[in-house]
């Protein structure tokens, strides 16, 4: 692979302060979309109907950083995914900002640069090709004989201490966790290292911005230090492993990944661990708790499941529209352009708020009502559209069609009792604990 891809070698352009034209659509952000405490009751779907009425694309700007555009009707970030020529992944990265050279992780901040998911064709294309045999509809179906077995296992084992239990600890953290280490091959024993890195990252935005307030024990930064060092060893040595014994697993395939004749460099070893571990497991994680949420709240949906588990795709379909578990996606313009008759300079941030998408009343009929039998549920953007689609979509509509198969089998009755925590994060909704009773 041409060297140049690392990120060191190319612009790590951060986009300005304030935008160069003017807004079309005046208005003051209705919530800090930066912060990541602003999370932690949820995503603000009222602010993303107010932004999405008033000001569809809506200059954000950030404290001591560079703004963005926020875009939140269905037809934009469609239209916006779609275009990658003129809004680039690559240029500036997907996260809404870069902690400047002096706040932030290098190594986390390395890998969060140096993956597919920040490439633009035509190397995006090459490095994506690789993964694919592991999300084929044959690959999945094989797949799911094992996670049916691990579904049983995990619901056997939740309900030891009693009806009562932590749905994120006894399950919905640990399902994805199995069926990402069977695509990459991860032994068991190494299994349980990965949900303690997860929930670090998880945190990870949080416990940078307390030290900057110097609101944090140095204990647990070093903590934090050490556990990021870990993930990253540990990644390291698993694919140098593979180039020395490759297997038949996602491991060896991006170990092994040869581009323009170059094997993959170290940083890009570092940034396509970090992608599969954070992308495979947090995201579908959050879509089974948040499930959970919505077949408590809207019970007669659950009914018609009960009668008819026929439902049981069109219902997986419908909640992880409503969870969108991702919060947003960036983009950077390569060229001046406009959107929706905003003008947008080259090098301006633009962000796909995917939740406000999906409750779009222009797309969405009664977008907030849990509907298992809407008849356009699919069409949402939740795993985003076009060239970064994303790969693992199978295998969490798999995972998630395939627990509430058996939950809903064995606990007809199951709830969610209300309470949940939900960590600090602006990028992901992550549901970190949701207590459910069996009933
Ligand atoms: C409900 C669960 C999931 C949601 C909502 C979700 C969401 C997304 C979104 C929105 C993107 C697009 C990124 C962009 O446009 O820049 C993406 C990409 C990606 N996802 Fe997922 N994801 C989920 C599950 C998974 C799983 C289970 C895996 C792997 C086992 C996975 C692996 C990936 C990868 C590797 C990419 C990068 C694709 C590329 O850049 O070409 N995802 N995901």
């Amino acid at each position: 692979m041409a060297l140049d891809l690392v990120s060191e070698n190319y612009s790590e352009d951060r986009g300005p302060v304030a935008p160069e034209s003017a807004p079309i659509f005046p208005l003051t952000p209705p919530l800090n979309l930066a912060k990541s405490t602003n999370f932690t009751r949820g995503q603000p779907f009222d602010a993303y109907a107010t932004m999405r009425e008033s000001a569809p694309v809506m200059w954000h700007p950030i404290e001591s950083s560079e703004g963005f555009w926020a875009l939140t009707r269905y037809d934009d970030i469609r239209a916006t995914n779609l275009d990658a020529k003129m809004f680039s992944s690559q240029k500036g990265g997907i996260l809404m900002t870069y902690l400047d050279e002096a706040r932030r992780h290098p190594l986390l901040h390395r890998a969060a640069l140096d993956t597919m998911i920040c490439l633009d064709p035509p190397h995006h294309f090459k490095l994506r090709r690789e993964h694919m045999a592991y999300f084929t509809p044959g690959y999945v179906a094989e797949l799911r004989k094992k996670v049916d077995i691990e579904v049983a296992r995990l619901l056997d084992e939740a309900v030891k201490q009693g009806p009562v239990f932590d749905l994120v600890e006894k399950f919905s953290a640990q399902l994805p966790l199995f069926t990402l280490c069977e695509i990459l091959g991860i032994p068991a024993a190494d299994r349980s290292k990965i949900i303690a890195w997860m929930e670090m990252l998880e945190l990870a935005q949080y416990t940078l911005e307390q030290e900057e307030l110097g609101n944090i024990d140095p204990a647990q930064i070093m903590h934090f230090l050490t556990e990021v060092q870990a993930l990253f060893d540990y990644g390291q040595y698993i694919l140098k492993m593979r180039r020395i014994e490759p297997q038949n697993d996602l491991l060896s395939a991006i170990a092994n990944v040869e581009i323009d004749g170059q094997r993959l460099p170290d940083e890009y070893l570092d940034g396509s661990w970090l992608l599969i571990v954070f992308a495979g497991n947090d995201t579908t994680r959050n879509s089974i708790s948040g499930t959970m949420r919505l077949l408590t709240e809207f019970r007669d949906e659950r009914a018609k499941l009960l009668n008819d588990s026929t439902l049981l795709p069109y219902m997986v379909n419908e909640s992880i529209r409503m969870v969108s578990p991702v919060i947003y996606m960036r983009r950077t313009a390569t060229e001046n352009t406009e959107i929706r008759g905003q003008k947008i300079s080259e090098g301006e941030k633009v962000l796909m708020y995917y939740g406000a998408a999906n409750r779009d009343p222009l797309v969405f009929e009664d977008p907030d009502r849990f509907d298992i039998t809407r008849s356009n549920a699919k069409d949402h953007l939740a795993f985003g559209i076009g060239p970064h689609v994303c790969l693992g979509q199978r295998v969490a509509n798999m995972q998630l069609e395939a627990s509430y198969r058996e939950i809903l089998k064995r606990f007809p009755n199951i709830s969610w009792t209300g309470e949940q925590e939900i960590a600090p994060n602006s990028f992901t909704h992550s549901i970190s604990k949701l207590m459910v009773d069996c009933g």
